[in-house]
């Protein structure tokens, strides 16, 4: 199937993906789920590749409401006998299976480097040899840039990953951009934020802490408040989707990483007190800045990624917005 041009309006999408063969990796997490059902919106055939990796976001409850119109395929992506076959003949990779846990790559950093780093190698040469035209975004994430020198941070911004995790996502990541300057790979990814929605792990804070602040409140537990005038911006999973599959209609996007971020910073003070108006009810336990800076200190510095370009658009159904992208991705693929 030939791509279509770059998508003009959300409307266009439909063009781009409606009989389209799509792979998405890692597709029954938080935010592979909401691209699967996203495109089989638009009319894609959806292949899901997911291990279901127990302590990850995967919940087959993600796409209870497509599991008749997907593939599933149970498959780790460290397994390289099965990636071939799967590959062949599909016009899109979203590729977003990871090991996502920071704490978790520093306790077994190997099992981090087989997922985020050498099994990204391996699907990319699978590709490359079976399946070369296909359009690839890869989930990269914006902690592979480290503490801060300056703000706003954009792709400029220095590399300096504090954890295994970023050194892996931040390998990954190049290992798609040199395979679209040296093979000719279709190749884009995006560094995202913290993301959140329907579908998002909430038992515990091995994801995000916003996981657990949810289920606190909702249970009517207070949610721990370390410091509370850190930033964070944040953005939502449909968003997050909408994203994916504009940089994939968009051939300038290819062999470029993206800034993926919210529209808005929030003090993760403004952040519990928004939470606990729109419950109606709960309540929050702080400390002190002084005692959790150390424990901060050796953890991963975290800032507001900034917006060059805003990719607004409202999306159909939920007036949702899209969120930015550096780099005028946007007007690339918007204009
Ligand atoms: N959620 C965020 O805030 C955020 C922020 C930055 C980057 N990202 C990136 O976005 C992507 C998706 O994140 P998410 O929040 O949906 O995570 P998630 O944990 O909800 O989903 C990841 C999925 O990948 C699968 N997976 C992990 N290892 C696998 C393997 N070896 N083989 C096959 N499947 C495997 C898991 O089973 C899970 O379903 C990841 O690449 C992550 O690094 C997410």
């Amino acid at each position: 199937m030939a791509l279509a041009s770059p998508a003009a309006t959300p409307g266009d999408l439909r063009a781009a993906f409606d009989g389209s063969r799509a792979l998405v990796t890692g597709g029954l997490g938080l935010i592979g789920s909401a691209l699967a059902r996203r495109l089989v919106e638009l009319g894609a055939s959806v292949t899901i590749i997911d291990a279901s990796l127990p302590e990850s976001g995967a919940n087959l409850r993600n796409i209870e409401s497509i599991r008749e119109r997907v593939q599933l395929a149970l498959v780790d992506v460290r397994c390289t006998d099965q990636l071939p076959e799967l590959l062949r003949g599909h016009d899109y990779l979203f590729n977003l299976a990871a090991q996502v846990s920071h704490v978790a790559s520093m306790s077994d950093p190997i099992t981090d480097l087989d997922i985020n780093c050498r099994a990204q190698l391996t699907l990319l040469e699978a590709c490359r040899r079976v399946n070369p035209g296909a359009v690839i975004v890869f989930a990269s994430t914006r902690q592979i840039y480290g503490r801060p020198e300056y703000l706003p941070v954009d792709e400029r911004h220095p590399l300096c990953p504090v954890d295994v995790n970023g050194v892996n996502k931040m390998a990954g990541e190049a290992f798609h951009v040199v395979y679209s300057n040296a093979f000719g790979l279709k190749t884009s990814a995006l560094r995202l934020t913290n993301t959140y929605g329907p579908g998002m792990r909430i038992k515990d804070a091995r994801q995000t802490f916003v996981g657990i602040w949810l289920r606190n409140i909702i249970e009517g537990r207070p949610i721990e408040i370390w410091g509370g005038m850190q930033k964070r911006d944040f953005t939502y999973v449909e968003d997050v989707a909408e994203a994916f599959l504009l940089a994939a209609t968009c051939p300038q996007a290819q062999a470029h990483a993206f800034n993926l971020g919210g529209d808005r910073v929030v003090s993760l003070l403004e952040l519990a007190e928004m939470l606990i108006a729109t419950n109606g009810a709960g309540f929050s336990r702080g400390t002190p800045a002084h005692r959790y800076r150390g424990l901060l200190r050796r953890r991963w510095a975290v800032s507001p990624t900034h917006r060059l370009a805003s990719a607004r658009y409202a999306r159909t159904g939920a007036g949702a917005h899209a969120g930015l992208f550096s780099r005028q991705l946007s007007s690339l693929c918007l204009s």
